[in-house]
């Protein structure tokens, strides 16, 4: 065998140890199958420290960053963002998926960059099949879930004070009868608590319901999972900060 047949081989061997996490497993295969979607929100003041972005007043509440199938991304590069078949979504985009780290009103490449690499993919369901229903889909559920809302009701504001994972996703749980899936950053030098940045809720692939992230018996995936930001990891049992936006002076 040639090293390329050795690499090959060596990365077959992985795959099969490493089951269904091995993302080259899928790009040998070329295969884009998924299973679920997943709704990912982020909280914009977090998105801002992640990246130590000074952040002009960051919305103060939860914005769409995408619904992701999981598993796979960019299923066809041929299919080109287009602004114009989401012009009728425009206002609600602007407000609730917002690029929050580059905030100037025009600028559509975060929607590009999210339709590219998971709308194509969700594309292969009906419901989601043009720009505009993955779109107008994504802002339907967000404002049906309306996480927000959600939290103030429960009485989870951003707070100086510090919040327990634990408990935080009880109360989730409690009222979307289905357990989602919470990511921080860790704690930075000095600091000892993670912040959260983001809060994953996933949906069935047929009719978009609302179900577990993880099935029965299934491990819950360690680390980044699927084309995450810089920093954020699921949150660890314990304290975290769900810090109030910082306003900038005018
Ligand atoms: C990819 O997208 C293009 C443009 O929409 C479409 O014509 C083509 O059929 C798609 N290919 C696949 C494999 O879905
Ligand atoms: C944004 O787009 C609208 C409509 O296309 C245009 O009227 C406006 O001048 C643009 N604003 C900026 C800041 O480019
Ligand atoms: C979802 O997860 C919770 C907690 O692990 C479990 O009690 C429940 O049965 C799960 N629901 C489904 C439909 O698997």
């Amino acid at each position: 065998m040639g090293p390329v047949a050795v690499r090959g081989a060596l990365l077959g061997c992985l795959c099969l140890a490493l089951g269904y996490l091995c993302a080259a497993d899928k790009l040998l295969s070329g295969i884009h199958e998924w299973k679920k979607l997943i709704l990912v929100q982020h909280w914009p003041e977090t998105v801002c420290e992640e990246v130590q972005n000074d952040c002009r007043d960051p919305p103060n509440y939860w914005t769409i960053h995408g619904l992701w199938p999981d598993k796979t991304e960019e299923c066809n590069r041929s299919w080109h963002f287009n602004l114009e078949e989401i012009k009728d979504l425009l206002p609600e985009m602007k407000t609730y998926w917002p690029d929050v780290l580059h905030p100037s009103p025009n600028r559509s490449q975060f929607w590009k960059h999210e339709w590219e690499k998971h709308g194509t993919c969700a594309a292969q369901v009906e419901a989601l099949d043009s720009q505009k229903k993955y779109f107008g889909k994504s802002l339907a559920l967000y404002q049906k879930l309306d996480l927000s809302s959600v939290l103030l009701k429960l009485g989870i504001t951003p707070s100086i004070n510090y919040y327990q994972v634990g408990d935080f996703k009880d109360a989730l749980t409690r009222v979307y009868g289905v357990v989602p899936k919470l990511q921080c950053l860790p704690p930075r030098e000095g600091e000892a608590v993670q912040t959260l940045g983001q809060i994953e809720l996933c949906l069935t692939k047929e009719d978009q319901q609302l179900r577990n992230c993880t099935d029965p018996g299934e491990r819950p995936a360690p680390g980044q999972g699927l084309g995450l930001g810089l920093g954020l990891r699921v949150c660890e049992d314990g304290p975290f900060f769900y810090p109030p936006p910082k306003k900038t002076k005018h």
